[in-house]
């Protein structure tokens, strides 16, 4: 018995026009649809792969993440990410989004301003009445550099300028891609600047485990190691509390449907995010620097993704604010709730917050983040 899954596995790879243990080609994107040249740069897309049937497409527009196949319980390779077939729809939906790095500053800065070393500094508003992701100059929108790249990893650099959508100090970052041989998805994010500035990058991609950008998420089982959260102003800026989990909707310490509580507007929590929206304090259960944050898993086709990080928050957006745009990958088109964003951070604001973790870099210091995006059957 223990033969079948394998044999269906087989036969579903067949199908679907890869080998088993090959890279499921019949899912991936055409790399010319990216070929072009943006900013007076070279934009390209790139396949990383292992042998176990998992792959990630990667352009430098963003340095974002246009595909993620990894096979379900029956083998039947599934791309659990949102995107588009082609550089020209990226660029023209409002979607903007799905799958890139963010920031300088990942998630929002209230009204666009904080005070640094005695300096009031004002960014953009891109989301009235606050800043978010970066700004529309963010780094997102800029075409990054490739500095290495093997058949499993691809290492991307961008040059902030000094001033760039309002920040000071010239912010070099890096971010390392590398799929691993277990079906990890593994970000590495280093950055170093000439001047005091916050850094918080992420990585911002929607997942839907069906598969199916056009499919509703509410059957995903999250679980979250979280026991705090930090609560929020109708414009989802922290109050600056940190507060129990316990007795609210985001409660995740034991495995819950997402779609169990999203709808329930009694509480400010779901009311102001349209669903969920909101940072975890994740618990630090030990002295390893990276650790387990959360899980999410849909039940009818086994894929189980659990997500490690050496980062003090988590970010669950449940897609509640979307609104439908172009057709994406695949014909499919995006509703909301039917993307996942699980974004590992520093605290919304931080840069506001004294009792948050710090978010500014400094001359000499070395920002590094690490993030382990798991893939598993179960
Ligand atoms: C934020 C949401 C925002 C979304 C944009 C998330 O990280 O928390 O408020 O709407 O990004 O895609």
């Amino acid at each position: 018995m223990r033969l079948l899954p394998l044999l269906l596995g087989g036969l579903a790879a067949a199908l679907t026009g890869c080998t088993t243990g090959s890279a499921p080609t019949s899912l991936l994107l055409e790399a010319s649809a990216f070929d072009t040249t943006l900013d007076n740069r070279p934009v390209s897309l790139h396949t990383l792969r292992n042998d176990r049937g998992m792959a990630v497409q990667i352009t430098n527009y963003g340095a974002r993440v246009v595909s993620l196949v990894v096979p379900d319980r029956d083998g039947t390779p599934t791309d659990v990410v949102w995107g588009y077939p082609t550089i020209g729809e990226y660029l023209a939906s409002d979607d903007v989004y799905s799958g890139p790095i963010v920031g300088r500053f990942g998630n929002r800065i209230a009204r666009g301003r904080f005070t640094l070393d005695s300096t009031t500094y004002q960014l953009s508003i891109n989301n009235a009445p606050n800043h978010l992701h970066g700004g529309n100059a963010g780094v997102w929108n800029r075409v990054w550099e490739i500095t290495a790249s093997t058949d499993s990893s691809l290492t991307l650099h961008y040059l902030s300028p000094d001033g760039e959508d309002g920040y000071p100090g010239n912010l070099s970052m890096s971010v390392t891609y590398t799929v691993t041989a277990d079906n990890a998805l593994r970000l590495s994010y280093d950055a170093t600047t000439d001047r005091p500035t916050p850094c918080n990058l992420t990585w911002h991609p929607y997942f839907n485990l069906h598969g199916r950008a056009d499919r509703s998420t509410d059957s995903h089982q999250l679980y979250v190691c979280a026991s705090r959260y930090t609560p929020t102003d109708s414009t989802l800026i922290p109050t600056g509390e940190i507060l129990p989990v316990a007795e609210t909707p985001a409660d995740f310490r034991t495995p819950t449907a997402v779609g169990a509580r999203e709808y329930d507007t009694t509480s400010s929590l779901i009311r102001y995010g349209k669903g969920y929206d909101l940072n975890f304090v994740l618990d630090k259960t030990g002295t390893a620097a990276v650790e387990k944050a959360a899980e999410l898993y849909e039940p009818s086709n086994g894929i189980l993704l659990t997500i490690y990080t050496d980062q003090p928050g988590l970010q669950f957006y449940s897609g509640g604010c979307i609104s439908p745009a172009c057709p994406g990958k695949h014909g499919q088109q995006r509703t909301p709730y039917s993307g996942i964003a699980l974004e590992t951070q520093n605290f919304p604001d931080a840069p506001n917050q004294p009792a948050f973790p710090n978010s500014i870099l400094r001359p000499g210091e070395h920002y590094n983040h690490q993030a382990i995006y798991q893939f598993s059957t179960k």
